[in-house]
């Protein structure tokens, strides 16, 4: 049995912890035959535990503790520490690995609700699981949530070089936000929601640049976000974003710009990678 689970965009810009997409890389688990104890393959770095110290295994023991152990092999096409969900797609993992191998009969909402309260926040794990794009809401300790289609566009991706920890990238964040610029920070949200639900890229990829929760703050950590904005103006791309808390940027644009869009992109650092990713439609999928 394999499951795989894609790889995700958090934010979307001013959706800061709520909105996110799917996008086509994947983490691939194969479940082998059991063993002694747990063992995890894998070609992910010597940082990465390959016992059941793996965040893998220890989210399927929380849930389910008297798993019998496998042998499990685990390749991953999503970067560590980019901003594209790689631990959220770990945990969604452990969750459907708990969920099959414990017969537990999960729902997608009770999956939803137990990777948030592991992540935190859901707009990570909620497309993991589900596929597309989610809104969701966590609060009370409850987390409810929307799937809707994405409009049809290519995502390019600006994947640093360098890793940059989620607790970094959080810990810039102001404390507080005046009830003004709360007002001004759910309406642009809104209309992005509205705009996307709607097919209208050209307005949501506005709104997406109008962030004032997330972004501002994070500018100094990730000073390629602007050029890139001014290149995605140029070179006719719907908007752009940070994805999750960074580094990658994300660009979304239609088709017939990805070529010249990529191109102006490359010119910009050559350390970085450029990939042309699509919005991936399934949530965690079990072969
Ligand atoms: N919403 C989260 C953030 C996603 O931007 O910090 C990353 O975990």
């Amino acid at each position: 049995m394999k499951i795989r689970v894609p790889a995700t965009s958090a934010n979307l810009g001013p959706g800061f912890d709520s909105c996110g997409i799917a996008l086509s890389r994947y983490l691939t688990i194969e479940i082998g035959p059991e063993t002694r104890t747990w063992q995890i393959n894998h070609q992910l770095g010597s940082e990465i535990p390959s016992d059941e110290k793996n965040l893998l295994i220890k989210t399927a023991l929380d849930l389910a503790p008297t798993l019998r152990p496998h042998k499990i092999t685990m390749i991953s096409d999503i970067p560590i520490a980019r901003g594209l969900g790689s631990s959220s797609s770990v945990i969604v993992a452990g969750i459907e690995l708990a969920n099959r191998l414990g017969n537990l009969g999960m729902t997608p909402q009770q999956k939803v609700a137990y990777a948030t309260k592991i992540e935190g926040h859901p707009d990570n794990v909620a497309p993991a699981i589900c596929g597309d794009f989610v809104v969701a809401s966590y609060n009370n300790n409850e987390v409810n949530f929307v799937e809707h289609t994405f409009p049809d566009c290519d995502v390019i991706a600006f994947i640093p070089d360098h890793e940059l920890l989620t607790s970094e990238s959080r810990g810039v964040l102001p404390k507080e936000l005046s009830y003004h610029d709360a007002v001004k920070a759910s309406s642009i949200g809104n209309v992005m929601i509205a705009a996307i639900l709607n097919g209208n890229l050209p307005l949501a990829g506005k709104m997406m640049e109008r962030d004032i929760l997330h972004e501002s703050h994070r500018q100094h950590l990730v000073p390629h976000l602007k050029k890139i904005r001014t290149l995605c103006k140029t070179y006719g791309g719907y908007g752009s974003f940070l994805s999750g808390a960074g580094p990658t940027v994300l660009v979304l644009t239609p088709p017939e710009n990805t070529e010249k869009l990529v191109t102006a992109l490359k010119g910009l650092n050559h350390e970085a990678l450029i990939d042309v990713l699509s919005i991936e439609r399934e949530g965690v999928q079990i072969f």
